[in-house]
């Protein structure tokens, strides 16, 4: 029997994939967690591997016909375990959020206490946000940011595991600029008898191109998705020492997942191969270069910054010195309309609600994949301020649309197409 789109093609779909391209590459992506994956990463998703059930591990498997699918999640667990150094890999995640919660499993058990960064100073909804099940399942305690630098507070990490005594001590963030040491976590965690798990979604490539801290050597189980700075597939990974192994196998599957994307983690092996490259150290480097020098040009347009500044791939910006009136979310859907796609977020103590907010996060991964380097920092930095400031005017947004789109045509994401 023909597949009925082999005669009748769902253009309405492929349309709408085509304005999703044409959105993507014409303007400027600057949402921290995004980024432009390889066309070898895009083909292994989209593969015939998408066909297959293999609930189970390599020689391990429910179900006949794995031997291929067994060699490609062996390729990809021995690539990412040489990238850092872990005893023991996982790659079947669907995502972050399942890589942590399968994590929580496997370590502890429901109503523990957990230490977690507070959701509005930079941590994740994983982390024991009351709507999430993390923070229904289990006891968070959450630390924060120091009022004057807007750096982790690691007394307040220390006083509170003290007074709590948390069975897991998380860190880990999703909007949080600064470089976090892993080492004096893994000191309070011993101290108190706590296990120690790094959420390392955001700085997965970071690390793996060596310009970040690696926490394999100090946490008990480090989590993180395959798509933000690593460039891979949509997707989760939990690398762990040799003693939580079969703990979180069992976590995973049959604990919170069914039959893996053999697709996604095909997907995820091509891009762990492509991070051990050189080519890959130089992107990681860039991609901190060019957040450093976006910030100090954002400092420049008159934003803050919240900490100051940043050590990774993101800033957050607080709007306020700029314009008292002006929310993260006015700021959204006004870059938007011209072609600059990033998202509101709130500032430390931010006065605003969540979905209202005080400021931007800002992000360069994708920019960075592009080829973009400091100088076209410095305009993009230029394009923000301009379209903030002539909001009102919908000729300057069309004016900054153009321009934005007249960039991205000299660093086109996939020169040779899809
Ligand atoms: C720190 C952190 N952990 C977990 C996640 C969840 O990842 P996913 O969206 O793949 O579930 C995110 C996503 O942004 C994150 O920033």
């Amino acid at each position: 029997m023909p597949f009925p789109s082999d005669t009748d093609p769902d253009l309405e779909v492929e349309r709408l994939i085509a304005d999703e391209y044409a959105r993507q590459t014409t303007g400027l992506q600057l949402i921290a967690s995004e980024n432009f994956t390889s066309p070898a990463v895009m083909r292994a998703t989209g593969s015939v591997l998408t066909n297959k059930y293999s609930e189970g591990y390599p020689g391990k498997r429910y179900y006949g016909g794995n031997k291929v699918v067994d060699s490609i999640e062996s390729l990809a667990i021995e690539r990412i375990k040489a990238l850092f150094g872990a005893d023991h890999a996982n790659v079947q995640p669907h995502s972050g959020a399942n890589a942590n919660m399968c994590a929580y499993q496997a370590l502890i058990d429901q109503g523990d206490t957990v230490l977690g960064l507070s959701l509005d100073h930079g941590g994740h909804l994983t982390h024991g946000s009351p709507v999430n099940a993390s923070g229904k399942l289990y006891n968070f305690i959450p630390y924060k940011v120091k009022p004057g630098d807007e750096r982790i507070d690691m007394d307040q990490v220390r006083d509170l595991a003290h007074e709590h005594k948390p069975r897991l001590i998380v860190t880990g963030t999703t909007s949080y600029p600064r470089r976090i040491d892993p080492e004096p976590f893994k000191v309070i965690a011993d101290e108190v008898g706590a296990y120690f798990l790094y959420d390392a979604a955001h700085l997965a490539g970071l690390i793996a191109g060596g310009v970040y801290p690696n926490p394999v050597p100090y946490a008990d189980v480090v989590t993180f998705t395959t798509h933000k700075t690593l460039r891979g597939p949509r997707g989760g990974c939990i690398l762990s020492k040799a003693e939580h192994a079969a703990a979180i196998d069992k976590s995973v599957f049959p604990g919170w997942q069914g039959g893996p994307l053999e697709n996604a983690i095909a997907g995820k092996a091509i891009a762990f191969r492509e991070a051990q490259s050189p080519q890959f150290r130089e992107y990681a480097k860039q991609i901190v270069d060019n957040a450093s020098a976006l910030a100090n040009a954002l400092a420049n347009e008159g934003f803050r910054l919240v900490s100051g500044g940043t050590d990774c791939h993101l800033m957050v910006v607080d709007l306020r010195p700029f314009d008292a009136d002006l929310t993260g979310k006015e700021a959204q859907l006004v870059l938007d309309e011209a072609g600059i796609t990033l998202n509101k977020n709130t500032v430390p103590d931010d006065p605003r609600s969540p979905f209202v907010t005080s400021g931007v996060r800002v992000g360069t991964p994708s920019v960075t994949t592009q080829g973009m380097k400091e100088p076209e920092m410095v305009e993009i930095a230029r394009f923000m301020a301009r379209a903030l400031r002539g909001r009102a005017d919908a000729g300057e947004l069309a004016k900054v649309r153009a321009d934005v789109a007249a960039l991205c045509a000299k660093f086109p994401a996939y020169p040779q197409g899809v």
